[in-house]
């Protein structure tokens, strides 16, 4: 025994991180996942051509709907919190298992959102793709899905209240007075 030598300070520090590795593995949030799809699924909604819900499945659901397909690892903690964090920030900005439950207007401006993001390159996450290399969208796939996203919006934006848009007209112009523009 070398008493408080430098050695078992740090073989001490050794087990202490083991041990709370060891520990942390028995903490898990509960999964994110559903064996039906609800009838506020985009899907059940409206027309989704099979190659768009292709690629919305592959590459948007893990993060964007109340089913994520976990890979092995994510049973390994942290990385298990790290991408429960993605899923329920993900969740919360664009559901498409809860798309029913949006006001039109909301709808109208998720479906604007996902363009944009989609052509910045934006979605789906980079650090995603770098582990789901299939997921990294083809400039067909951005195209189709962009297509699609801008003609739906335009579809139900016909339908939106006048009220609703008169309300969020005035809701930006009060944003900006406040922020002062
Ligand atoms: C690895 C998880 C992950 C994947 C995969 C993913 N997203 Fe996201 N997405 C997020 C997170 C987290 C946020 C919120 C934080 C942010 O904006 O960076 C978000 C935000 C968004 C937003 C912004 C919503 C708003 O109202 O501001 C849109 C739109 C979006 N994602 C669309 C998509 C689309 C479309 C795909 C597939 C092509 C996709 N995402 C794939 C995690 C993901």
């Amino acid at each position: 025994m070398d008493g408080l030598g430098g050695k078992n300070i740090l073989k001490r520090a050794v087990i202490a991180i083991v041990v709370i590795l060891v520990i942390i593995q028995f903490i898990h949030p509960d999964k994110n996942q559903n064996a039906s799809v609800t009838d506020y699924h985009i899907t059940k909604l409206y027309t989704v051509p099979e190659n768009v819900q292709r690629t919305l499945d592959n590459t948007c659901y893990d993060c964007h709907s109340n089913n994520t397909r976990y890979p092995w690892y994510s049973n390994i903690q942290p990385v298990n919190w790290w991408l429960n964090n993605h899923v329920v920030d993900g969740k919360r900005q664009l559901n498409f298992s809860d798309f029913g439950h949006y006001k039109l207007l909301k709808q109208v401006k998720k479906l604007r959102e996902i363009v944009e993001e989609v052509e910045e390159g934006e979605m789906p996450l980079s650090s995603y793709t770098l582990i789901h290399k299939k997921a990294v969208l083809t400039a067909d796939q951005k195209q189709e899905l962009t297509a699609w996203a801008k003609k739906l919006a335009e579809e139900i934006y016909a339908k939106v209240p006048p009220q609703d848009i008169e309300d969020e007209k005035k809701k930006q112009e009060a944003r900006k007075l406040k922020e002062g523009k």
